[in-house]
């Protein structure tokens, strides 16, 4: 039997995979925190894919995921892994300042968005940040640049509208309306519910003893620790560090359409209808092999 996991699978699993993530969407993902060990047994596992969740993760606990990884998978088990490419961004950035210094108009654009790229998900303090204002503001400038950077992700975040930061609803109750809504659309209502009611009891808690800023301060905390934040980010030296020492061997950097993976291709997970789904990504495989373990 050919078992494949997707770890922190978000809105994309697959019927056929063992599909994990911290915060599930639907009742067929499981809700498993990637930092506290895999679910599967040694050498049991096909196929470890990890879109856009590494980065997510502290260093020290991406080396832990990845030594889960090269654990559970078999002999010649494939490691995939997706970040988002820091050196992409740093050679945009610094394309973008030269852009700027020569007079291009949209440059600026681009320098902003740029840098919202770089910092926006490891600093923001509510969801979506400064990428989902940008994204929601009506017109956007740069659009195609935007697009060509985050491809489709561009797209959902344009149609997630801006009722979620509504400016004319309190920061308490935004908050409130924005996480019971979400709660209430996604699997396992029930617990979500109750988990959020407890922690915005913690909220008023926080702000009865310790005032506005104990309740900013825990609210922040909750988001920060909720899996959306960056919390690292690699290229492909340090991405390859990380699977080197986590015991993977015949590392190398593939593109979107490229895969030792059998018919990867097929289950839509990098590539959609043709189109890159995260084009601003490093792609990365990595092999399990007993003498290199
Ligand atoms: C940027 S999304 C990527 C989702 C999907 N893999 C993709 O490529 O579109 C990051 C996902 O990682 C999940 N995540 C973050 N920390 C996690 C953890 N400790 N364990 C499991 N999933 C986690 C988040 O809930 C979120 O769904």
């Amino acid at each position: 039997m050919t078992t494949r996991l997707n770890i922190g699978c978000g809105a994309v699993w697959q019927p056929d995979w063992i599909n994990l993530d911290i915060q599930p969407s639907v009742p067929s993902v499981r809700q498993w925190d990637a930092t506290q060990g895999l679910p599967c047994g040694d050498g049991e596992v096909d196929v470890c894919y990890a879109s856009h969740v590494v980065e997510h993760l502290h260093p020290a606990d991406a080396e832990g995921l990845l030594r889960q990884c090269h654990r559970v998978l078999k002999d010649r088990g494939i490691v995939r892994i997706v970040v988002p490419d820091l050196e992409a961004i740093a050679r945009e950035y610094v394309s973008a300042l030269d852009r700027v210094d020569r007079g291009d108009a949209q440059a600026a654009c681009d320098h902003k968005w740029i840098v919202m790229e770089l910092l926006d998900q490891m600093v923001r303090t509510r969801s979506g940040g400064e990428m989902l204002r940008y994204l929601t503001s009506g017109t956007i400038p740069n659009e195609a640049f935007v697009k060509s950077r985050i491809g489709s992700d561009a797209e959902d975040m344009m149609k997630h509208g801006p009722a979620a930061s509504d400016p004319s609803l309190p920061v308490v109750q935004r908050g409130l309306v924005r996480r019971l809504r979400d709660a209430l659309s996604q699997s396992g209502s029930i617990t979500r519910v109750a988990r959020y009611a407890r922690e915005e009891f913690a909220v008023l808690l926080c702000g009865a003893l310790l005032g506005r800023h104990g309740s900013e301060a825990i609210r922040e905390a909750l988001f920060r620790t909720s899996g959306e934040c960056h919390r690292w980010m690699y290229d492909r030296v340090s991405l390859k560090r990380l699977l080197e020492q986590s015991g993977f061997s015949k590392i190398r950097v593939c593109t979107a359409f490229e895969s030792q993976i059998e018919g990867f291709a097929s289950y839509g997970l990098d590539v959609v209808k043709g189109r890159i789904r995260k084009p601003d990504s490093l792609f990365m495989e990595g092999m399990k092999q007993r003498s290199s373990a």
